[in-house]
């Protein structure tokens, strides 16, 4: 409270509740509306979700067997982590696991989306399986059913096991990819009684870069860019491998897809060449990682951009990689190209981004929310896909627990509101997104920001792990009840 601003804030709140008035939490506890009017909302049925993963909110990172994961040794490392912390204890999820489905109860949603750890599945990543690890989420699921809230299970959320990366340099070699095949598997074979939904890898566009390129991720590698797109190519082999393997051990019915946070292109002004311009811009700015899985096929924009440094396959891996998805999941926060139709190259121009546009409390996530129309619409035309999930949305926040004790996080609500609305739109004009997943449900340990950035609808006091509800989670259950953006 010591700069002038929220001291002027604080007079101000403190007036309000001098004169009577209810907080905001407390005025805006929801009252489900009758349903919208047709075209006044999301599609009756649209499934609003949470999302978190496994190394961010569980700790317990010794408990009942679990091996190590490339991230525990990561975080190790003097000045990989901003704030020196670590996912050691995180949000205790592992312990607490029934008062954070509360939690998600309590929003309305009828939705999670969490990762398995493999580690704590197959501590070496291959071998004997640990069935102590394996029965939290067993217990995990079913609590959530239990409450009414389908689990959504991501088989990898980057805590590749030590193990592989010590005996096989990790995803630089097949052999994990193969390892990864079975391991998916056994997770099908054991929780597809219960889990309907199975997102395979998380955003292979940013551990393969970050974690084997520019090694701000673990394992922290500075690769040259040949194997990169190696890498990156066995990420997608992984990827059919474990479609495979969902088909082949999973109930029958079980649905698999990618969640991947795809490379966002937006027409920088909406003229019918622009729009064109932005589908195949989409199309060739992920030719490494989508557009391989639901085509088969690099582009030859692709490989001849890459040139020597192309990555090395075989027509039966562009098989596996292009076995058919269910869905397809996409991680939406922030436009990376905003594009014109050009008669040079491939037939767009991404414009440069100029330094003062708008981001929201990081940095590196601009405020494009019409990125959450124009992308699912033109990945459902170029990709011809029918069901499309937002798997990943959402802001940090400063998130500054005021002197009554709330989290007023307008500007989360402001970024929310505008992202949902557009994606109301594309509902609206029929674009075939069918749920949505907040990220994140609560704050957690933010890989390199540590426990600096917060993510969540509620906020968490990591020495105490109390959760409190941030006024965003408020406006979400707003949301949920009326099935609309509220705008
Ligand atoms: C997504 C990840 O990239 O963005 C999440 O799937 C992550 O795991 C979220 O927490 C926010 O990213 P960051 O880099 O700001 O922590």
């Amino acid at each position: 409270m010591s700069d002038p601003v929220s001291r002027r804030q604080f007079a101000k709140l403190a007036g309000l509740s001098a004169a009577g008035v209810a907080s905001p939490l407390e005025a805006l506890e929801v009252k489900p509306v009758s349903p919208p009017r047709s075209g006044n909302g999301f599609p009756a049925g649209f499934l609003w979700g949470t999302a978190t993963s496994s190394y961010q909110v569980e700790g317990a990172v010794n408990e009942d067997g679990r091996g190590a994961s490339i991230w525990d040794k990561f975080v190790r490392i003097p000045g990989k982590i901003e704030d020196g912390t670590n996912g050691d204890r995180a949000n205790e999820h592992y312990q607490r696991y029934k008062e954070d489905v509360a939690l998600i109860k309590e929003l309305g949603c009828k939705a999670y989306r969490f990762s398995v750890a493999w580690p704590r599945v197959f501590p070496d990543g291959d071998g004997k399986p640990n069935l102590k690890g394996l029965d939290f989420y067993n217990r995990l699921i079913d609590e959530l059913l239990k409450n009414g809230i389908e689990p959504w299970l991501t088989l990898y959320h980057w805590d590749l096991p030590q193990s592989l990366q010590d005996r096989f340099g990790g995803w630089r070699s097949t052999e994990t990819c193969k390892i990864f095949g079975d391991y998916a598997a056994y997770v099908a074979k054991h929780l597809t009684d219960r889990v309907k939904n199975v997102f395979t890898l998380n955003e292979s566009g940013r551990f393969v870069y970050f974690g084997y390129g520019i090694g701000i991720d673990a394992p922290g590698l500075t690769l040259p860019q040949a194997e990169v797109n190696q890498i990156r190519h066995n990420s997608a082999l992984a990827h059919g491998l474990a479609v495979q393997a969902v088909r082949a051990h999973g109930r029958r019915g079980t649905r698999v897809g990618p969640a991947e946070n795809i490379d966002a292109c937006a027409p920088a002004i909406d003229t019918p060449e622009n729009v064109r311009a932005a589908g195949i811009a989409l199309r060739e700015m992920n030719a490494g990682y989508l557009n391989v899985i639901m085509t088969g096929k690099y582009t030859d924009a692709f490989l001849k951009f890459a040139g020597p440094n192309a990555p090395k396959y075989t027509d039966a891996e562009l098989k596996i990689i292009s076995s058919p998805v269910d869905f397809l999941g996409l991680n939406i926060y922030a436009p990376q190209h905003y594009v014109v139709a050009s008669d040079q190259g491939a037939g767009f121009m991404p414009l440069p981004i100029p330094k003062s546009f708008p981001h929201m409390n990081s940095d590196w996530l601009r405020v494009g929310p019409e990125t959450i129309y124009w992308v699912p619409k033109l990945a459902a035309k170029i990709w011809k896909t029918d069901a499309i999930y937002i798997s990943e949305n959402g802001t940090s926040s400063d998130d500054v627990i005021t002197a009554d004790g709330k989290i007023y996080d307008t500007d989360r609500i402001m970024y929310l509101r505008n992202y949902l609305a557009q994606l109301q739109r594309a509902t609206t004009e029929g674009v075939p997104v069918r749920g949505y997943f907040l990220w994140s449900l609560m704050d957690n340990f933010e890989w390199v920001y540590g426990l600096n950035k917060r993510f969540g609808l509620y906020h968490v006091n990591f020495d105490t792990q109390v959760r409190t509800p941030k006024l965003s989670a408020s406006f979400y259950r707003n949301v949920i009840a009326n099935n609309a953006a509220g705008v």
